[in-house]
């Protein structure tokens, strides 16, 4: 490791730091006082900060990123190739890495066949917003305009991704809203809102078609759904919700939108999270993991007859996609989308994540045997949470400073990077979330729970 802190002195970059840089999804009164972290480099699961303290990185750059760990030198010589020989041009011309990596996408998504472009999940799900509605109105006068999203769903951060956003204190503040977004009933079966039924995944899906014929299933033309909800709980849906929930988008001619953001490319042990449940969407939308943060790229993926819509009418101006994003037209995406999807296959991640997966879930079920405070423990793959309640009886969720405090205790005494819930809901932000990277082995997990059994031991005597 390259770590030459002893002989680097980080004290300007810390000044620097703090007197310029406004970091995402931070209260900045604390930096006053307190340093805030630098990482400065990173190889395989470990990344170091300015004061060379290394740290286990839980939870893939602090928000299920880097698939394929740190340091990755194949990817970086593949984006510097591609970087000499071609850096950028706007996509509505093509690039050899972005038909190549199209084809190999492709190939791993049966019934797919059109990818689309751009640089972040937030604007890859506007994208396949704007096709819902652009159908709408060239076949349904406009009226079939309305996307369902789901609460605890997140969708990203602009304010038409907020829109559809079911995650109150990431929406609080931030409006008015884009109009013609409708919320349906989360899938959370710990916290049922139909009390005890059986078959809540059918309920659940159910309580869609219910809001879609409260709202009119002429007015309805999208449905967005996270395969297994991330930032909102790591939730995944119960048993026959997916077969419903198709069955409901076919009969009403809706379109369903996946939204694998964070479960694209291996989080959840398959490619993507929708084929665990045979589900055929007709657009799916990817971001984080497809480069591993080693580039920024996103990717709205369509069936053939999505596509069909945009073409269909040449001699109408007004027919087909009007739509750009400028670096979606960076090259640099593509190209470490390619190596990082080599990696993903020639190294077996897909089977690794799965075995790890369920290695990580029976030594979380341990610490629920061990401390009373563990109400839950969920997940798929390596994309797990834990969910910390005051009393198993009743289920109230501890205070959010509990599993901050938690995540704090984890860092500071393990150097284990772990999550939590984060501004999200209102009484809820009680889920500690796990997401190491796909290249995890069984000790590394055994020190992030051993940090994390630790680190509860300490908060709940202090
Ligand atoms: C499920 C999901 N969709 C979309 C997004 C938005 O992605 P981005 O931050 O790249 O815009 C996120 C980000 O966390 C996410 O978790």
């Amino acid at each position: 490791m390259d770590m030459r802190v002893g002989e680097n002195d980080f004290s300007q970059i810390i000044e620097a730091d703090k007197a310029h840089v406004w970091h995402h999804l931070s209260q900045h009164k604390k930096y006053e006082t307190v340093d805030p972290l630098i990482i400065i480099e990173g190889k395989g699961m470990r990344v170091w900060n300015t004061a060379g303290r290394e740290h286990l990185d839980a939870v893939s750059g602090g928000v299920w990123t880097v698939n394929v760990g740190y340091g990755r030198e194949t990817i970086a010589d593949a984006v510097r190739d591609q970087l000499v020989k071609l850096n950028y041009f706007a996509n509505s011309a093509g690039s050899i890495p972005g038909a190549k990596f199209a084809e190999q996408l492709i190939a791993k998504m049966p019934g797919m066949s059109r990818v689309y472009y751009s640089n972040s999940g937030s604007e890859a799900n506007e994208k396949a917003y704007k096709i819902v509605r652009q159908i709408a109105h060239n076949k349904y006068g406009g009226k079939k305009h309305k996307i369902l999203f789901r609460d605890r769903d997140y969708h990203g951060t602009t304010i038409t991704a907020l829109s559809s956003g079911g995650q109150a204190q990431r929406r609080e503040q931030y409006g008015p809203f884009t109009p013609g977004f409708v919320e349906v009933p989360h899938c959370l079966e710990y916290r049922s809102q139909w009390g005890d039924v059986d078959d809540y995944g059918i309920r659940a899906a159910n309580a869609i078609e219910e809001v879609i014929l409260r709202e009119g299933a002429d007015t309805v033309g999208g449905l967005i759904l996270e395969p297994v909800t991330a930032g909102g709980g790591v939730i995944e849906p119960p048993k026959g919700y997916w077969d419903r929930v198709q069955e409901i988008c076919k009969k009403y001619d809706i379109l369903l939108i996946i939204d694998e953001v964070v479960c694209g490319m291996g989080r959840t042990g398959t490619w993507f999270g929708y084929q665990h449940y045979g589900v055929e969407p007709d657009m799916v939308t990817m971001a984080k993991g497809v480069a591993s943060g080693y580039a920024a790229i996103s990717c709205t993926v369509t069936t053939e007859a999505v596509f069909n819509e945009f073409k269909a009418d040449p001699s109408d101006p007004m027919s087909y996609f009007r739509d750009i994003s400028t670096f979606g037209g960076c090259a640099a995406g593509p190209a470490a989308a390619l190596e990082n999807m080599r990696i993903l296959e020639d190294e077996k991640l897909l089977e690794n994540c799965t075995e790890m997966g369920q290695y990580l879930i029976e030594k979380l079920e341990g610490l629920k045997a061990k401390h009373q405070i563990i109400g839950d423990v969920r997940g798929k793959g390596l994309f797990c949470g834990a969910e910390l309640v005051t009393d198993r009886e009743t289920k109230e969720p501890v205070h959010e400073s509990i599993g901050q405090a938690i995540v704090a205790d984890c860092m500071s005494n393990s150097a284990v990077i772990i999550g939590v819930t984060n501004r999200s809901f209102n009484g809820l932000n009680n889920t500690l979330c796990l997401s190491p990277a796909l290249i995890c082995t069984k000790s590394d997990l055994d020190e992030i729970t051993d940090g994390i059994d630790g680190a509860i031991t300490r908060v709940l005597a202090a």
